[in-house]
């Protein structure tokens, strides 16, 4: 049986269902032509916004490593030391509009059956700021792009209404995804912070506003370690730090609950999972809880800048997996996309070692037995 990597994606065709996530793999136009040409089915740009920023002076990501002689997690190199995380205080995109809308245009031309999205973001104190975030949308599709991805999940933006600032507004993530759905032809994905207690009520507010899909997660706020030596952040600029995005392995059992939440939630909506993907089993996680395609940074900027190895890896591994189970009459990323989403229950609808039941923590007779709905899922 022949084996079908595509995958529709919000009305959108991919190759296979692995993208390069908004990031330095995606920063210029030379990146995403080798990145389609490493064979990544779409791309998701470095945000685009409407005014300049700068970034700090110095290093503005490192990478965090650990080993198993001491556990210790450290931005020192050392031999034998393996991957633990990133850890970034990049803002968005340092080049303009006008810088990007030449290059997504001859992109497209290059290459007109990859997916390629734009990452865009402004503010929404006002409707100035909502009138910003169309003006981003309408000259981004006007360009050729496929869909557009809302940024509301930097993690290091100071403005009260920015980035992940808009992530954990619900009222806010509403009103932005409708101005933008109000100027789009092209799908609109709402990428959402993971700070947030229950990220199903941003979803909800997202979808709400008329969003196609929800990407998750951005970076978990965090701050460097400070170096017992000199007593100094491992990364600072004049001894001072402030909270950047951690990625990379340590967040992919993070990242996997906060998508199990929404699709759960959600699970008639669509998905695109992020967070410690390096190889096809951390995909296979994401795929299994419902998402219909996943997007990778970390990886990638460890494997010359866009990845060409990881992609490798991941279609090998798709390949394998779906020839693996021939038998069960799977051909694609649909027959097996959300078979485990139903499988994460309430504790108390987990099976105890004996006959006992558990109450979740209430006495039984204040009669607060768990849901029957989360006993029979347990069951299955
Ligand atoms: C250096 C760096 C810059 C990033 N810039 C952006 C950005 O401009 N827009 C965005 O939505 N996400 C940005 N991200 C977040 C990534 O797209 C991704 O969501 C995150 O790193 C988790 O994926 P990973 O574990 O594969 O790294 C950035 C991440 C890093 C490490």
């Amino acid at each position: 049986m022949s084996v079908n990597r595509s995958v529709s994606f919000t009305g959108i065709q991919f190759d296979n269902p692995f993208l390069l996530s908004s990031a330095p793999p995606t920063e210029s136009e030379s990146n995403i032509l080798r990145a389609f040409e490493a064979g990544w089915a779409g791309v998701v740009t470095k945000t685009i916004g409407l005014h300049p920023v700068v970034n700090v002076v110095g290093a503005k990501a490192k990478f965090m490593r650990t080993s198993p002689e001491d556990a210790c997690v450290s931005m020192k190199k050392r031999p034998g030391a393996a991957l633990h995380s990133s850890w970034n205080w990049e803002l968005i995109s340092d080049k303009t509009l006008d810088w990007w809308l030449p290059r997504l245009r001859r992109i497209k031309e290059a290459f007109p059956d990859r997916a390629l999205i734009a990452s865009i973001m402004a503010g929404s104190g006002n409707d100035k700021e909502l009138k910003n975030w169309q003006h981003l949308a309408r000259d981004c599709q006007d360009a050729g792009v496929d869909g557009l991805e809302l940024n509301f999940s930097c993690p290091h933006m100071d403005r009260r209404d920015m980035g992940s600032n808009i992530g954990k507004d619900q009222g806010l993530c509403s009103v932005v995804t409708e101005a933008v759905k109000e100027a789009a032809r092209v799908p609109v994905w709402c990428k959402l912070t993971p700070a947030t207690a229950d990220i199903e009520v941003e979803a909800a507010a997202c979808f709400r506003g008329g969003a196609d899909a929800i990407v998750s997660s951005n970076t978990f706020p965090s701050i460097p370690l400070i170096d017992p030596d000199t007593l100094e952040f491992e990364i600072n600029v004049d001894g001072f730090v402030s909270s950047g995005g951690l990625g990379g392995p340590a967040i992919l059992p993070l990242s996997l609950a906060k998508m199990a939440q929404m699709t759960q939630a959600f699970p008639d909506k669509s998905f695109s999972g992020i967070g410690g993907i390096s190889d096809f089993p951390q995909a296979l996680s994401y795929i299994l809880l419902g998402c219909g395609t996943v997007q990778v940074c970390t990886a990638a900027m460890l494997d010359q800048a866009v990845g060409p190895n990881v992609i490798k890896r991941l279609l090998t591994g798709l390949d394998a997996f779906l020839e693996r189970h021939a038998a069960d009459g799977w051909t694609g990323v649909e027959d097996f996309r959300g078979l485990r989403r139903d499988r994460v229950v309430s504790q108390s609808a987990i099976r105890r070692p004996d006959a006992s039941d558990y109450h979740s923590g209430y006495e039984v007779a204040e009669g607060y037995a768990p849901p029957q709905s989360d006993r029979v899922a347990a069951e299955r």
